[in-house]
């Protein structure tokens, strides 16, 4: 496995992790249970800057156009259903942002929160087992070990640019404290 498979993997691991808490937290709302208010902004930062503009900015605007160049069709799987995958997780992470709004102000939007995070939790899931399988399997097979090291510089300076590195870590931390509130 190379350093760009490996570091979208571990991505990966953390977005399946926040994954389970956010089923946890969509059944304790089916359940009446109150969520508190910093945890569904943890959940919309996470799921909005960690999943969708970093890890799935770096697929789509650096990994997508270097395979590309390497002669990889885009518009034949697995890459047409991963770029599907990505548009419609934004619709749902839209609902879920809308309904979080309703939640946090008027003890409303329950229903919409639970069927939106429950589609969305389906569709990631398969989402990323289809990439650590056929995608990485693509990557490593098609770029040569100087494109992987010069991929994986670009990955780093996009990571930088899009969010830092202190908010990387509040993420993080943030990520902790929900795992230990709900999954354990
Ligand atoms: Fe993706
Ligand atoms: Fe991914």
């Amino acid at each position: 496995m190379s350093e760009v498979t490996s570091d979208l993997e571990k991505e990966h691991n953390a977005i399946l992790l926040m994954l389970d808490i956010l089923e946890k937290i969509s059944d304790n709302m089916d359940q009446e249970i109150d969520i508190p208010d910093n945890h569904l902004d943890g959940l919309s930062r996470f799921f909005t800057i960690f999943a969708d503009k970093c890890h799935h900015g770096k697929e789509e605007q650096l990994l997508f156009p270097t395979l590309k160049d390497k002669g990889v069709d885009m518009n034949k799987e697995p890459f047409a259903s991963i770029f599907e995958d990505h548009k419609e997780g934004k619709i749902y992470i839209s609902n879920m942002l809308d309904a979080i709004d309703s939640y946090k102000t008027t003890k409303s939007g329950q229903s919409k929160f639970i069927q939106n995070a429950r589609k969305y939790i389906n569709l990631l899931q398969q989402h990323i087992e289809k990439e650590n399988q056929d995608m990485f399997r693509i990557t490593n097979e098609y770029l040569d070990e100087t494109e992987l090291v010069s991929l994986k510089h670009k990955f780093d300076d996009f990571e930088n640019n899009v969010i830092g590195g202190g908010i990387h870590e509040q993420l993080h931390e943030m990520i902790n404290e929900l795992e230990d509130y709900y999954l354990n």
